[in-house]
């Protein structure tokens, strides 16, 4: 598991590489190098940390889905469209990489996604992380709900706390998802969407989540999702007033 885990790291970092590197040439020919001092005495603004409006500007594509409370997407099944604020950045980031590369079958998202630069990703994913986090409690370290006994056998089969936390909210690695308190039909959806294989329109393709996923019926899946959800969790809607 682990060796399948750091080639999957390995592979997104390679992709990720390779995205920087055709990136790469277009200032270079639009730059020649005889204006490398012309270009050091005008500041790039693209290497300018991202300013506030900057980023207010990239979110707002995604205000009208995930900044409204209770709505609902149909596509494969209605279900509520999922909870980011608080969700951790290099999540986002490999969220967003995934759908732009296909791992996530999902045409809206994959648009979206394929819009954004890797630089548009990492600042709206690390304005995600902490938006509506501001005096919010401490999480309790356990799961606060005792689950039915057949959902603890689920949760022990597939050993979920061991990566997601003790909380479903600490997961082992920020690249994980926090899932307490996320929608339970959109949990629902997504670990079908790890059992789909050879649909070019729906599914995930992930090695780890896939091979889990795939030992459980739908049923089992279901009382999975409606569990989690049931936990208090630090993901939220927020509602973006200040957009016009
Ligand atoms: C038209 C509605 C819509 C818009 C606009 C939209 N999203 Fe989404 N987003 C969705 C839906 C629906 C899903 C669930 C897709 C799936 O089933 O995998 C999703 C999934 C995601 C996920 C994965 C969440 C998770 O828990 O894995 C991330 C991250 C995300 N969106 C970020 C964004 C960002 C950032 C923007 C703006 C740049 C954006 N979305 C715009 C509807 C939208
Ligand atoms: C070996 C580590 C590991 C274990 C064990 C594990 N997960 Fe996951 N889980 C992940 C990773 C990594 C992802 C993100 C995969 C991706 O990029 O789509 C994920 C994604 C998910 C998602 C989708 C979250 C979202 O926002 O889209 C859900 C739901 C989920 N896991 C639930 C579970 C449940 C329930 C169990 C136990 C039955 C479990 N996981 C066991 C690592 C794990």
């Amino acid at each position: 598991m682990n060796k399948l885990l750091t080639t999957l790291s390995v592979l997104a970092v390679a992709s990720v590489t390779v995205l920087a590197h055709a990136q790469a040439p277009a200032p270079a020919t639009a730059t020649p190098p005889a204006s490398a001092p012309a270009a050091a005495a005008a500041p790039q603004p693209k290497a300018a940390p991202a300013s506030i409006k900057s980023v207010e500007a990239k979110v707002a594509m995604c205000v009208g889905c995930h900044g409204i409370k209770g709505y609902q997407a149909s596509f494969p099944e209605v279900h509520k469209v999922p909870m980011i604020a608080g969700q951790s950045a290099k999540y986002i980031v490999a969220a967003l990489t995934e759908y732009k590369q296909g791992d996530r079958r999902h045409g809206t998202m994959r648009s979206i996604a394929t819009s954004l630069s890797d630089q548009d990703m990492a600042d709206i994913a690390a304005y995600y992380e902490t938006l509506g986090q501001e005096g919010a409690p401490a999480l309790p370290a356990k799961a606060d709900k005792t689950p039915s006994p057949q959902v603890a056998a689920l949760l022990q089969k597939a050993a979920c706390v061991s990566c997601h936390g003790d909380n479903f909210a600490k997961p082992i690695d920020p690249a994980y998802p926090k899932i307490a308190g996320q929608h339970a039909d959109y949990m629902f959806v997504a670990l079908k969407a790890y059992k789909m294989e050879n649909n070019p329109s729906v599914g995930r393709s992930n090695g780890v989540m896939g091979a889990i996923a795939k030992q459980f019926s739908n049923a089992e899946l279901k009382a999975l999702a409606g569990y989690v959800s049931s936990l208090e969790g630090p993901l939220k809607t927020v509602p973006e007033h200040r957009f016009r």
